[in-house]
Formats: C-alpha cells, structure tokens, sequence
C-alpha cells in the first residue's frame, strides 16, 4: 500500500517553529485548509527520482568547487540512495506538511544525512530546482513518447506494405473520388506522425537547458558551476537569464502544442477506423479484443477504442490551453501559479503513452 501524505504528529497547539519549511517569522501555523490547498505533493511526488537525479548533480558540482565536503557529498549520495529504495518499495512516508516533492526528500536527506542534507540547499532554491525536475521528466518522456512513434510508424508501413494492392476509393468531401490503395492511405498517416516525431524533437533541444543556478531569481553568490551540473545532467547548455530560468514554462507549452497536433492526427485516423468499421463501409474489421457489443442489439460491433482516442484528443487540447491561460498574466519571476503545470503535463504524457501504446495494435 502507498502511504498517503499526513498532516503530521503536531496539532496547532504544539506547534513547533523550527520544524517549519521557512521563515521563523510567522507568528501561527499555516491553515491546515491553506496547507491542503497550497500542497503539491500528492501529485509532483511523481518528479521523485528526477529531483534526486537533480540534487546528485548539483551535490557533486558544489564538492568538486569546495563548497562543501567529499564527506558531506558521501553522506548525501548514501542518503539519496536510500531515499530511492525507500521510494521504489514505496515505504517513503510522504507528508502534507512539508508541502511538495523537494521538501519531503530534503527533510528525509537531513534525518538520515544530518548536517549535510541541509548543505545540499546551497547555492539553489526550489524555483530553480522545480525548473530542472520538470525538464527532466519531460525529456525523458518525449523520448518515450518519440519512440513510441517510431513503432506505429513501424506498424502502418507493415500493415501498407501487405496491402500495397489492396485497392479502395479514394475520397475528397468524403464523396468518391478515384481509386487508390490501402497502403497509399495508411502511409499518409506515417506522414503525420514523423512530423510529429520531428515536432518533439525540435521541442526536446529547447527543454534540454539546465536553469539550476538561478536559484530564486537572481542567482547566487556562491561560486557555483553551472557548465559542469549541466554536463552531468546530459543538458545542451545553461539557461542565459535567471529570471527567465525559473519562470519559463514554454518548453512545456511547446511539448502540450506537439501533443495537441499528434492527438488531432490520431483523431483523424481513429474517425476513419470508425468510419471503416461501420456497415455502411464494412472497409475493415476490428478485432473483438478491441470492440464492445450490445445485449439486446447483437449485430453491433462498436469500435470503443477510436472512439475514446478521438475523445481523449479533447483533454490533451484542454490541457495545452491549461498551460498557455496559466503563464499569461504572470510577471516575472517564479510564482506560484506554476506549480499548475504538473497536472496538465502528467495528464498529456499519460494520455499520449496510453494511446500509442494501444493504437498499433489493431
Ligand atoms: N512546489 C513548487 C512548484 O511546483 C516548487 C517551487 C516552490 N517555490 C516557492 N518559492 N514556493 O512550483
């Protein structure tokens, strides 16, 4: 079983300065109904091993320039080690009270690394740290994404090669135009998706910037390398502005536009799936594996699986609007509104992988 987050031994009556994430200027505890709403953990926990991939980076950056120990960077990779196993057995006890992702695997590092857990915070701030979690998980899912591609590009030129003279009605205004083949039609569609493999390719070299070292907005006066987390994070280059580092949410934006376009070409084709199957074209049959029936109207095939990728296709556009109306009205430099694009994101890869998992399969 997961361990959903907690609201954490101390009730309002002990409460306890110290143990809060930041200022020791607060004169009450927050809200526990401000606390619930402002949370993030129960969905960027997700960002987990990305944001510890992140902090061994930058561990190992701020030992190689002295600013602290080989010993404190030992006991913080010891500690981030055992953080992952704690994770992957899921027996990390996630709590609401410490807010988001960062906070809780920070707080856990300190209790199992001391000292040296809180060293790790030097030279960066969660605005920046959130900023490289993001593009981090990003990337790694437009390569997945990529290659899943790659395969139902695969699968449509298997498919128009065994029907290569198969021949069927070509149509425009969906009237009989000329005759053309099967695999003429489906290879049109391979056409699509590899400019959609092109779209996040494109879209990967500007996400593939490091912005740790912005730190909340401008910087810090640590001497910090920046060229060298970056290169161990396989990043092309640093970001250039730091206020831009910690606000930018375009690359995002971007992927969500390239997710938007691929979703409305497999609408397209789950429409013409749809449209096959129906008796009045009878062109195809799907197998019953992906089809449902109907009791009392035995002759029904209903193609549910097009359908629901033709559906689906209106989240994935909803969430790109999500992302473009949350960054309209944002000054510079990191706000809060932006811990918003989690949701949206996780949602599009989730969506994105189902579906091209599912569709080369019919
Ligand atoms: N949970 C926050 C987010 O996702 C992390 C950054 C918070 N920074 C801050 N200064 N409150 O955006």
């Amino acid at each position: 079983m997961s361990k959903q987050p907690g609201t954490g031994p101390q009730g309002p009556n002990q409460w306890d300065k110290k143990q809060e994430a930041w200022s020791a200027r607060f004169n009450e505890p927050m809200s526990e109904l401000v606390k619930r709403y402002t949370a993030s953990v129960f969905f960027d926990k997700r960002l987990a091993l990305f944001d510890i991939q992140g902090s061994l980076a930058h561990a190992t950056m701020l030992c190689e320039c002295q600013i602290i120990s080989p010993q404190d960077l030992q006991a913080i990779q010891k500690g981030m080690a055992h953080i992952q196993k704690e994770i992957a057995a899921d027996q990390f006890e996630w709590q609401l009270d410490l807010e988001d992702v960062h906070l809780n695997i920070e707080r856990r590092l300190t209790e199992l690394a001391g000292e040296a857990g809180k060293k790790l915070h030097t030279g960066r701030s969660r605005n920046d740290q959130v900023a490289t979690d993001i593009r981090l998980f990003l990337r790694h899912e437009t390569d997945a994404i990529v290659q899943l591609i790659t395969e139902l590009m695969c699968a449509l030129a298997t498919q128009a090669e065994q029907h290569h003279n198969v021949v069927m009605p070509g149509f425009t205004h969906l009237q009989v135009a000329q005759p053309i083949t099967f695999g003429h039609h489906l290879m049109a569609y391979a056409e699509m998706f590899e400019r959609d493999a092109s779209r996040l390719a494109d879209c990967r070299k500007r996400m593939n910037q490091l912005p740790l070292g912005a730190a909340a907005l401008a910087g810090t006066t640590f001497a910090i390398q920046r060229e060298r987390t970056c290169e161990l994070l396989g990043f092309d280059a640093p970001t250039r502005n730091s206020l831009d580092s910690v606000s930018d949410r375009d690359f995002a934006i971007e992927f969500c536009s390239a997710a938007s376009i691929l979703m409305m070409h497999v609408s397209r084709l789950s429409e013409e799936l749809v449209l096959w199957t129906s008796p009045r074209y009878a062109f195809i049959e799907l197998p019953d594996r992906f089809c449902t029936g109907s009791s009392i109207m035995p002759q029904k095939k209903n193609p549910d699986v097009p359908e629901l990728a033709r559906g689906k296709t209106g989240r994935v556009y909803g969430h790109l609007m999500a992302l473009l109306t949350l960054m309209k009205g944002q000054p510079l430099a990191y706000n809060k509104d932006n811990q918003e694009d989690k949701e949206p994101l996780f949602d599009t890869v989730d969506t994105l992988k189902d579906t091209l998992r599912i569709l080369p399969r019919w």
